[in-house]
């Protein structure tokens, strides 16, 4: 019986194997197209990432209104997060691959005080910001980094056009560390390279 069964077992192997090695040469075919995580409508505006916390964390800069003159042009904590593939792709390489999405999550200053001490504590999620680099889409734009907002709650936008180039990545282009990104105030991003 139990012989019986083993070789009922060796006689499908082939085909186990066979079904094994389709599957890896679909997958492989099929990889490069999908691993851009930013997605774009078919009128070419970006998508407003959903999963991006379960992406890898880079940093938290934050310009509060007392050290700005009561007046930040972003106050809140700025959480900002790489996509999982364009991490791996920088750990290996050091450079932001063709396809990366960055975003830039907005907190508000909740507390000012912690059983801790005094300090900048997070209060609510505020609103969305995001840099996709494509050579595909963004040809004309410095380093192919186009910029988006999906603005702040309550109007949270399920889509965001790409900004001009003086609104946004001129800025970047000047002052950020890598690649039109702010990398020295990352220092996971800085730590993967090393
Ligand atoms: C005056 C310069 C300046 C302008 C203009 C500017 N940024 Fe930034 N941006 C920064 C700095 C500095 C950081 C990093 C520190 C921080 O978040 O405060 C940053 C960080 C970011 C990040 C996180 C990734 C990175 O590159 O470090 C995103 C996304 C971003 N900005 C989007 C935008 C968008 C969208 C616009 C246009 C609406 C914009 N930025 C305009 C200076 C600027």
């Amino acid at each position: 019986m139990l012989i019986n069964q083993v070789r009922a077992h060796w006689k499908i192997l082939p085909a186990v194997l066979a079904f094994a090695m389709i599957t890896i040469v679909i997958n492989t075919a099929v990889a490069p197209a999908s691993k851009s995580m930013a997605k774009f409508n078919s009128k070419g505006e970006l998508k407003r990432p959903v999963d991006y916390r379960e992406w890898v964390y880079v940093g938290t800069p934050i310009t509060p209104n007392e050290l700005n003159n009561g007046k930040a042009a972003f106050p809140e904590f700025h959480n900002v997060y790489i996509d999982p593939n364009s991490w791996a792709s920088y750990k290996k390489t050091g450079e932001f691959p063709d396809g990366t999405i960055i975003v830039k999550e907005l907190v508000s200053v909740g507390s000012k005080a912690a059983v801790s001490g005094n300090g900048y504590f997070m209060g609510d999620f505020l609103g969305l910001e995001a840099t996709v680099k494509s050579k595909a889409r963004f040809p004309g734009e410095p380093n192919n980094w186009a910029y988006f907002t999906f603005g702040k709650q309550p109007k949270l936008n399920a889509t965001a056009k790409a900004f001009a180039t003086d609104k946004c990545a001129a800025c970047h282009q000047a002052s950020a560390a890598q690649d039109m990104v702010f990398t020295q105030y990352y220092p996971v991003l800085r730590d993967a390279k090393k």
